[in-house]
């Protein structure tokens, strides 16, 4: 039997992440049944945004990269469509695979669906139900135009249900008529994978950064809704350096360019304390070994982003949620993260909560045996085959 012929989408650096559990499982268990061709959108384009994560995690180099880069929502998104759209029509694949919310996600869902290419959404469910984030509209409208969900957990899998998605569908799917299955995190896959490599190449960090184990806490802001508004960032920075100098404790943040171009440009006075911090360890984005080795030997996490909740959870890492609510309602349920918005004494309190608690806490498995690209992938080919 021929080959199939998947698309692998992406852009953003989390999705580049989540799609080399893709590609692995490809290589390793598929290659005589699949053809991959990955598409990048340019969305992420500085190197440690999106080269970094080719190299490290032995991705293959984009067949595509269609280099859209920076602008606002809708120029950004159009750029994308186009361009995507021309690939599957030259292309012909049997399905695109899309990850995530971001921009590229949704532009993928609409060009693919519309020229009747199958979409099979990963990380399909989640809700925060705010559709003042730009995720959760792109979210929304890509599973409804997806023939294939897999959503990582039991609360997304409900929702996709909420929304009118029928568990006992049967095939042939189709847009119409589309699958919904519950098959655990993407992103779990790649702990288990790369955890002890990156504890095996990466350990310099602690010399480098002159941090030790279990003694730092690792932050990461880069959510619009507290890069752009000044305010927000200024009360979580603020935050952060107190309890820095208080506790005498090292924060090391890794911050996205957003972040780093807000405080810059926005925030020169608090830049300045934080840079003179003997506390603070600001740095460029790091690579995924690099982060993952930072995760596992942090104390605690502070962060907004969606995908470093979750490695915290994997890690066995509190984790204070910089955000008023998360798609990840599982781990706030379970005691172990808390909503700390962008509120000063929120983020003290949870703060000083979990320095005195954190060997109490219990981190249940909520996100499956890390075999869930094997699975999508099985799945994939059943639709196909
Ligand atoms: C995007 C996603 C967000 C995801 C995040 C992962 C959307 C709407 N948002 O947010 O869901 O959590 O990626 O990191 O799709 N920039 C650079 N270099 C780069 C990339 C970005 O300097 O390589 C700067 C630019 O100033 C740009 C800004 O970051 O305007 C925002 O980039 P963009 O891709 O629009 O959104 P993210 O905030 O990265
Ligand atoms: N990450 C990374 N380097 C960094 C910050 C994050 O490799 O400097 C990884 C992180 O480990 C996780 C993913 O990027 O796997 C999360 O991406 P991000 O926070 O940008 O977006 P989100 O998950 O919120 O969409």
């Amino acid at each position: 039997m021929a080959k199939i012929k998947i698309v692998n989408l992406v852009g953003a650096r989390p999705q580049i992440i989540k799609a080399s559990a893709i590609s692995r499982s490809v290589k390793n268990q598929f290659s005589g049944k699949i053809n991959e061709i990955i598409v990048h959108t340019g969305q992420h384009y500085d190197r440690e945004m999106s080269q970094v994560f080719f190299d490290e995690l032995e991705i293959t180099k984009p067949h595509y990269n269609l280099g859209v880069g920076s602008a606002r929502h809708g120029k950004q998104t159009g750029l994308m469509i186009t361009g995507i759209e021309d690939i599957l029509l030259s292309e012909k694949p049997d399905c695109l695979v899309i990850y995530g919310d971001t921009n590229s996600t949704l532009a993928g869902a609409l060009a693919a669906s519309k020229q009747h290419f199958p979409v099979i959404h990963v990380e399909a469910g989640l809700r925060s139900f705010n559709k003042k984030m730009p995720e959760e509209i792109n979210r929304i409208m890509s599973d409804h135009v997806s023939t294939l969900l897999f959503a990582p957990t039991n609360n997304a899998f409900k929702n996709l249900m909420a929304e009118g998605f029928r568990p006992e569908n049967s095939p042939p799917y189709s847009l119409d008529n589309p699958k919904i299955y519950l098959t655990g995190d993407i992103m779990y896959d790649n702990t288990l994978f790369f955890a002890s490599l990156a504890e095996k190449k990466k350990s310099f960090l602690l010399e480098k950064l002159q941090i030790e184990a279990d003694s730092y806490v690792l932050a990461t802001i880069h959510r619009d809704l507290n890069t752009d508004d000044v305010l927000r960032l200024n009360s979580i920075l603020s935050t952060i350096l107190s309890l820095a100098e208080e506790n005498r404790m090292v924060f090391v943040m890794p911050l996205h360019p957003r972040t780093s171009i807000s405080l810059k440009n926005n925030l020169g006075d608090l830049s300045a304390r934080l840079n003179n911090s003997k506390y603070i360890r600001i740095t460029p984005p790091v690579s995924f070994l690099e982060m993952t080795f930072l995760e596992k030997n942090s104390k605690m996490i502070i962060t907004d982003s969606g995908g470093v909740q979750k490695e915290s959870h994997f890690f066995r890492k509190p984790c204070i949620v910089l955000r008023k609510e998360t798609e990840w309602v599982e781990l706030v349920k379970n005691g172990t993260a808390m909503l700390a918005d962008a509120d000063s004494a929120l983020i003290s309190a949870a703060f000083s909560f979990f320095l005195n608690k954190s060997a109490n806490l219990e981190y249940p498995g909520f996100y499956g045996d890390g075999k869930s690209a094997d699975f999508i992938l099985k799945e994939i080919l059943m639709m196909l085959e």
